[in-house]
């Protein structure tokens, strides 16, 4: 079954929201681990709209499962991501003004920029992916740069109804195929919840989910606890019946 990372960004943004120590996505984390997280993800922005430093670096200090930190390519950002400890670094596009990750990384036209980036990573032993739109010309291009993983873009799949979201579906399918025959390994996430998790986690070769919002959302109703063990139980049950348990 694909593993469940937990995103924690949105525990920070509503401590943001009063800049002061509460609610810690550190010990968010923590419980998130302890209800079965396989592992616990962070998108430091250039803005510092919700994760600081500092809380990448108390949550390089405490995860035992696996720290993946997402972040832009921008010098200032790949330089933390370097130093960070982070087991994992998801390449996320940044835009300031959107309100979430829009859309995946050109990975054609950040080619210059990725073929700076990347060594640095490998150099330390950081597992790189790229968080790419469904089409081929961005995993062909994450091949040609020997990127590890690629995370393709749910946000379209989960923003779509009824035979557009089979298509969505179908994209996402037709893209896990193919950058597993290309020699990617293949993690999915954004925009996922315990309703729409399913399809995507009987997919063929999806190694990880990203799951924040939905999970943050959940965990202010029933507690961190159950709002982790639900989905991993929707992950579970949807990767059985998909052949992948
Ligand atoms: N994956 C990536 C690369 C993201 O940027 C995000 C959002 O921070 C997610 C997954 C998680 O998305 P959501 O919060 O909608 O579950």
């Amino acid at each position: 079954m694909p593993k469940l990372h937990v995103n924690v960004d949105h525990v920070a943004t509503v401590r943001q929201a009063r800049r002061i120590a509460e609610p810690d996505p550190v010990e968010w984390a923590r419980l998130a681990e302890r209800a079965g997280a396989h592992g616990i993800t962070c998108h430091l922005r250039k803005d510092r709209r919700h994760i600081q430093d500092a809380d990448v670096a108390r949550l390089r200090e405490t995860v035992t499962t696996l720290l993946n930190l997402e972040c832009s390519l921008d010098d200032e950002m790949v330089a933390i991501a370097c130093a960070s400890g982070a087991d994992e670094v998801c390449l996320v596009p940044e835009n300031r003004a959107e309100v979430t990750t829009e859309g995946g990384l050109d990975v054609l036209g950040e080619s210059e920029r990725l073929k700076h980036a990347l060594p640095r990573f490998r150099e330390r032993g950081i597992h790189i992916s790229l968080f790419v739109d469904p089409e081929d010309a961005q995993l062909a291009a994450s091949a040609a740069l020997e990127a590890e993983f690629v995370e393709l873009h749910t946000g379209a799949y989960a923003n779509a109804t009824g035979a557009e979201r089979e298509r969505e579906l179908e994209r996402l399918r037709t893209s896990a195929e193919r950058a597993h025959a290309l020699g990617l390994r293949v993690n999915a996430g954004h925009g996922l919840n315990a309703a729409n998790v399913g399809p995507v986690a009987a997919l063929p070769h999806v190694e990880e989910l990203n799951i924040g919002h939905a999970l943050v959302a959940r965990s202010t109703f029933v507690g961190v606890d159950a709002a982790v063990r639900e989905m991993l139980d929707c992950i579970a049950g949807a990767a059985r019946v998909g052949g992948r348990a």
